[in-house]
């Protein structure tokens, strides 16, 4: 589907962006920018390469220019945690922050997203909300077509966004989850708290002592065609698992995919994570529902050139 004709810049247009560092090979920009033509919507995505350092100011300087909202990427999703006036459930429960939503009072005094006014009188305020764990849950199902409840899960890796996974992967109800990460006392750390948060889960550090439904990548390696596997599968070969996911969307396929494809595994890389994670945040700013397939093809296109 070709995304429609932007409407021109003009005076009105409504502003969102994200910020990062690096930023410059974010593909969220052709994804939302498609999205918001698809709708006929006045409104632009743009990048901004944001040190950690300047993150509040940035922040409170999209605030003031009267941006609608804004997503955040490495390395600012923890960073912005105590940064926001509010936090949404969805940030509390996960541990980060993804997608900001600008906020002003409405006539009736009730706290709206800005883009969702006309007239902006008063102080705007910050809400954070995280959508990339929901996105993972959607994508799963979506793309490897495998129901997370109930499942056993092995997953890679124990950083921000693999604490996220854990939990959200918990609270969707696995039955047991396995966590892999480099520096061991991490995986022990992230176990522990899902012992006690989701203690239905049976969770455990190291390799899986059977087969697993679905194995899935949140370490960075993979980025680079000469990292080595993030899963030593000498020990645990990727035909114990029914389904690998990488959240690594670019390469379209990193050589774990490809060994897993390789060996008759489904597989799924983290296009549609991206995809979901944008189409919620999307919502949040717009008050309309994401034209889905407008931006998953900007997003293909984008990455892939295709
Ligand atoms: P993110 O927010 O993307 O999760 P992060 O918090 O820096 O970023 O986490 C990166 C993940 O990739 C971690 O699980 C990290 O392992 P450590 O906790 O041991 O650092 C993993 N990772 C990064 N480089 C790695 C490497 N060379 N070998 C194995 N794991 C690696």
């Amino acid at each position: 589907m070709t995304p429609s004709a932007h409407r021109p810049i003009s005076a009105q247009t409504r502003l969102c962006a994200v910020f990062g560092a690096p930023i410059r090979h974010s593909a969220s920009p052709a994804m939302h920018n498609a999205g918001f033509a698809t709708l006929g919507l006045d409104w632009r995505y743009v990048a901004c390469e944001v040190a950690p350092e300047r993150l509040m100011e940035a922040l409170v300087g999209a605030r003031s220019l009267g941006f609608c909202g804004v997503n955040l990427t490495v390395p600012h999703k923890l960073l912005a945690l105590p940064m926001m006036d509010v936090l949404d459930d969805s940030a509390t429960t996960w541990g980060a922050v993804n997608t900001v939503v600008f906020e002003a009072e409405d006539p009736e005094g009730m706290w709206v997203p800005v883009g969702r006014q006309r007239e902006i009188r008063g102080p705007v305020r910050m809400r954070g909300h995280n959508t990339d764990a929901d996105a993972l849950v959607q994508s799963l199902r979506d793309d490897l077509a495998i129901e997370p409840r109930g499942a056993r899960v092995l997953l890679l890796g124990a950083g921000g966004a693999g604490r996220a996974a854990a939990l959200r992967l918990a609270d969707e109800g696995v039955n047991n989850l396995w966590l892999l990460n480099r520096t061991e006392s991490k995986a022990q750390e992230l176990a522990d708290e899902i012992a006690e948060r989701f203690p239905a889960v049976e969770v455990q550090t190291g390799l899986p002592d059977s087969d697993v439904e679905i194995i899935v990548n949140a370490t960075s390696l993979g980025l680079k065609s000469t990292d080595p596997l993030p899963l030593p599968t000498d020990l645990y070969p990727l035909r114990r698992a029914d389904g690998v996911y990488d959240m690594i969307y670019r390469p379209a396929e990193t050589p774990l995919l490809r060994a897993a494809r390789e060996v008759g595994c489904r597989t799924a890389n983290g296009t549609g994570m991206l995809l979901h994670q944008g189409a919620a945040a999307f919502t949040l700013w717009t008050g309309c529902a994401a034209p889905l397939e407008a931006m998953r093809a900007a997003l293909v296109s984008e990455l892939h050139g295709h």
